[in-house]
């Protein structure tokens, strides 16, 4: 089973500094966000392997996650062997490629993974957010197997004037999580989802409970999108082939607190995210506080 991150964007908000490097390789503290989301997507059972939908224009993703064995001999010529494990690390990963040279939007981003998918399920992590004990997939994952192994998404509610940036379902609350003692819109209550619209207007939206950017989909998907006229945007929505999913499947939607992930998809979200995993790592945490300078442990502490 793999799992699909698009990664194909252009990353306007990070100009000036995505011209010359993709977003997607921003560090937060000393590991790329993209690393972060890969590790992520192998941690529920099952998964084996990541594809990374990118563009040619950004060829340094991809070698970032090859090995460089001549890199790494000179790391460990200068005794620098643990920093030489790091480096392999990421190329150790079991992580392939398909391009998008064309934003035609999410839809046909995640269709660019089809070949790599097969005909089983698989999960799509938006790169722009991880999260940090991975856990999220894997309770999607426990409520896919509790029904059959129907398609599961991540929502959580959005204030009323927000709806428009997002996907939203309809649905009915049908219980929980097993972990939880949830209902409603509570983190962990499960949904049956009776629709999906990508982006309504406030008006229209047919609850508030917004896609957050974690699917795992049942390969009918895939078949959907090779037939899937744009929409919102004039762009190819995943959320509308999921909507015709719902003729011929049912689906499910875990309600989840997008706080236990960490927002990387603009420069304030970025550097939020970047304090807070350090505020977080007791390796890191007494050097931040310092870096800050006087008084920062009593300011934010
Ligand atoms: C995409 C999805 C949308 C989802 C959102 C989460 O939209 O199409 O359904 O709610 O990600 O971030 P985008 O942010 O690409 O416009």
């Amino acid at each position: 089973m793999k799992a699909i991150i698009p990664a194909a964007g252009l990353g306007t908000r990070f100009l000036p500094a995505t011209r010359v490097m993709p977003k997607e390789l921003l560090p937060v503290l000393d590991k790329p966000v993209i690393q972060y989301v890969v590790e992520e997507a192998l941690e529920p059972d099952g998964v084996d392997g990541v594809c990374i939908i990118n563009s040619h224009e950004k060829p340094q993703i991809e070698a970032y996650f090859s090995v460089d064995e001549d890199f790494e001999a000179m790391l460990a010529s200068h005794g620098k062997d643990a920093l030489a494990a790091h480096v392999h690390e990421a190329s150790s990963l079991p992580v392939a490629f398909a391009y998008q040279d064309d934003p035609k939007g999410l839809g046909h981003a995640v269709l660019c993974g089809a070949e790599a998918v097969g005909d089983e399920p698989f999960f799509v992590l938006l790169g722009d957010y991880f999260v940090p004990d991975r856990k999220m997939c894997v309770r999607m994952a426990d409520i896919s197997a509790a029904h059959g192994g129907a398609s599961v998404i991540a929502v959580a509610p959005v204030p009323e004037d927000q709806v428009s940036r997002y996907g939203i379902i309809a649905g009915e609350c049908v219980g929980c999580h097993p972990d939880y003692d949830a209902a409603g819109e509570e983190e962990g209550a499960v949904w049956k989802v009776t629709g999906l619209v990508e982006k309504p207007k406030r008006e229209e939206a047919p609850s508030h409970l917004f896609i957050v950017g974690r699917y795992l989909l049942t390969p009918r998907v895939m078949e959907l999108l090779r037939t899937q006229t744009p929409g919102a945007g004039g762009e190819i929505q995943l959320t509308d082939a999921m909507q015709r999913l719902l003729a011929d499947e049912e689906m499910y939607a875990l309600v989840v607190d997008p706080d236990e992930g960490c927002d990387t998809g603009t420069p304030a979200a970025w550097a939020a995210t970047n304090a807070r995993m350090a505020l977080a790592d007791p390796a890191s945490v007494d050097a931040f506080y310092e870096a800050l300078g006087r008084d920062a442990r009593d300011r934010l502490g």
